[in-house]
């Protein structure tokens, strides 16, 4: 509706200026959005702020300005009205907003214009290190970055999701220096060679770093080996990365995460350029051996200018000037308009440190903006930070397996423990699960040992399932008859049940891991992301409440009535036909005006890069369907209102689909 709102502001400045020969200079709009819906959709207030000017009564004033409106606004709104003191009161034509929203229905992209001058844009996130641990806030980059660079591109934009990986740094000399130490032939069988979970390979490593002077000189030799470019050092490095490449692409692939890796090692080549040329501009000094800028704006404990070091007394360079570096490639040679990065709010500082140093050194051409995007932490449900129940940092593909498991049972109840118990004991071969837990050592109660040992091999049973989902063929040939057991004993449960359609163990599973993983997507996206959030899988599982499963089952429901309806608009659509919209009740006319707020809020998202914008605008979406609904009979209605109203469902299906698919959730078409 950016376009009413467009017409009404001309349409006011029309009439001041032949009431009154002015035009409208004051720096709030001349027309606004309502405040209260009761009052209209629209009001122009201009009549009390020039009272004073004028030297007249503003309810006159106002009186004058509504003579003067151009008399062709009778298809936009209703006549408008004057109220109080001096307010105009506008309402949106219904006949206007059918008309706009019959528009929207032959549209696949529901009204939303790609942008008249597309930008190109970096989007830098999820950039997690290198054989470190991936945490919660590497994954809430992912998520936010995701979806940011989902509305730039459906917008129009050119977007370049970077990641930029820490694959650059110190550690790498231990690491080499470990690597070659435990298996000395790796190079050789780099293909074969699996190092597990590289986290523990890194504390393992790190152990040894700190306990040997000898081992430490190694790793420094290693470094400087490395930085020369020396073949050996660069070929572990390689199988490295590779090893926490792997890792981080199931991750991607699981949350269908499109990201181009460029990572800091690209700007190597870069670097020395970056210190030459801040020496040029004059702004490197040199503070006890290092070079550095002094930054305007940062002081340090003694009130002093506090400096960015560039280039450290060794020769090294710091995290800041990869950044440096790569300001300046993404903004010649990626011609980058905005540079949008991602990271928890810890590192504003650090951003806003080296803009300024890019700024200052002429690297940041006027029409090229850069913005941080700060997110907060995220919290355990006892307010701290998150970790597993025996107190170490959660492994995210743990995260996501708990959240599909729990979408499983929570909704669906079909996998039962039982059925785990069931599957375990076949495939681990257990025929009295008693007489096995016996055989534990321990003093606990026989009972306990049962529980532990059972709840131990199904959930290790359970890590495998996904991957089996994703290919069958790695099903082990012992779990292959189990698991076909527990699939016709879930289909007779389903088909048992009359509500629900039958439907196969894998679809259920399939279901439920696209349910847990748009929980956790939308649990995070549908906070402001600048506080810190609390990670609760009971809450992000919910089916009440502002929750991926309660949006997820709006839309199977929405689109579930517009289906029963039984009217094909896809058709209507392809053959160009048109539907005429009633818009008489109400609720009727509060769910078409929502409906045609899509592209402002879209457009908003897309300038303050506050996905939770749209996540609201969702959630009351639905829930101004729902009122609808509640009043308004679709299916028994008569026609012409019938099609009508299904026309209502069907656009608010169409674009619960298109919103969720911005922050990157797929809809089900069953729940
Ligand atoms: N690797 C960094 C970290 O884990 C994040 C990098 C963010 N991007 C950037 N250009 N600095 O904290």
């Amino acid at each position: 509706m950016t376009a009413a709102i467009d017409r009404l502001t001309q349409a006011f400045n029309h009439a001041l200026h032949h009431a009154f020969g002015l035009s409208w200079t004051n720096a709030e709009p001349l027309v606004v959005a309502a405040k209260n819906p009761d009052h209209g959709d629209y009001q122009c207030n201009a009549a009390l702020g020039l009272a004073k000017t004028l030297k007249q009564a503003p309810r006159a004033i106002a009186s004058q300005l509504l003579d003067h409106l151009p008399p062709d606004l009778g298809d936009l709104c209703d006549p408008p009205t004057l109220a109080g003191p001096g307010f105009i009161n506008l309402r949106l034509h219904s006949r206007y907003l059918a008309t706009e929203l019959q528009q929207r229905y032959g549209d696949d992209r529901l009204g939303i214009a790609p942008i008249a001058h597309p930008q190109r844009v970096v989007v830098d996130f999820s950039s997690p290190n290198i054989a470190k641990e991936m945490h919660v806030g590497h994954l809430r980059s992912t998520i936010i970055g995701d979806s940011i660079a989902r509305i730039l591109e459906f917008l129009g934009h050119e977007v370049l999701r970077l990641n930029h990986v820490g694959d650059w740094g110190t550690q790498f000399g231990m690491l080499i220096t470990y690597l070659r130490e435990v298996h000395p032939d790796a190079l050789t069988q780099a293909d074969a060679l699996d190092l597990g979970d590289l986290v523990a390979f890194y504390k393992k490593a790190k152990q040894r770093f700190d306990g040997d002077p000898q081992f430490q000189a190694q790793a420094r030799d290693a470094v400087v080996r490395l930085q020369q470019g020396e073949e050996d050092s660069r070929q572990a490095w390689q199988l490295l990365c590779n090893q926490s490449r792997r890792e981080f692409q199931i991750l991607y692939d699981r949350l269908n995460i499109n990201l181009t890796e460029r990572g800091e090692s690209f700007y190597n080549p870069f670097l020395e350029a970056v210190v030459t040329d801040l020496k040029a501009r004059g702004l490197l000094e040199e503070d006890e051996g290092a070079q550095c800028v002094f930054l305007e704006g940062f002081s340090n404990r003694e009130g002093k200018p506090q400096p960015l070091i560039i280039q450290k007394s060794n020769g090294g360079y710091n995290y800041a000037t990869t950044d440096l570096a790569a300001v300046r490639y993404r903004i010649t040679q990626d011609h980058a308009q905005r540079l949008i990065y991602i990271t928890d709010a810890g590192q504003s500082n650090h951003f806003a440190q080296f803009f300024q140093v890019a700024q200052r050194a002429g690297w940041v051409p006027d029409t090229v903006e850069l913005a941080h995007v700060p997110f907060g932490l995220v919290q355990g449900e006892d307010g701290k930070k998150l970790k597993t129940r025996s107190g170490d940092t959660i492994r995210l593909r743990d995260l996501l397996d708990e959240a599909w498991l729990r979408a499983d049972s929570d909704l669906y109840g079909v996998v039962q423990a039982q059925d785990w118990t069931d599957v375990a004991s076949a495939v681990f071969g257990i025929d009295d699960w008693e007489t096995a837990a016996a055989a534990l050592p321990g003093e606990q109660p026989l009972g306990d040992k049962v529980h532990l040992l059972q709840t131990s091999l199904t959930e290790a049973l359970q890590r495998q399932v996904p991957g089996w989902l994703q290919d069958p063929a790695t099903v082990p040939p012992v779990a292959q008859p189990t698991l076909e057991h527990l699939r016709q004993t879930l289909d007779q449960r389903w088909s048992q049940s009359h509500d629900r359609q039958a439907r196969d163990f894998q679809t259920i599973l399939q279901d439920s891991q696209t349910i847990g993983h748009s929980a956790v997507k939308y649990a995070d996206l549908s906070q402001n992301r600048t506080s810190n959030y609390v990670f609760s899988y009971d809450k992000m599982l919910s089916l009440q409440g502002n929750t991926a499963p309660y949006m997820l089952y709006a839309y199977v429901r929405v689109q579930g009535i517009s289906r029963k309806g039984g009217v094909d608009f896809q058709h209507w659509q392809d053959t160009g036909a048109t539907v005429r919209l009633i818009l008489e009740e109400d609720l009727e006319l509060a769910l078409a005006k929502h409906l045609l707020q899509l592209e402002t809020v879209v457009q908003a998202v897309a300038q303050d890069l506050l996905p939770n914008r749209l996540c609201q605008y969702l959630f009351e979406l639905s829930q101004k369907f729902n009122q609808f609904y509640d009043r308004c009979p679709i299916l028994k209605a008569e026609e012409p209102q019938r099609t009508s109203r299904l026309l209502l469902a069907d656009l608010t299906a169409r674009t619960l689909k298109l919103g969720l698919s911005l922050l990157g959730i797929s809809v089900l078409e069953r729940m």
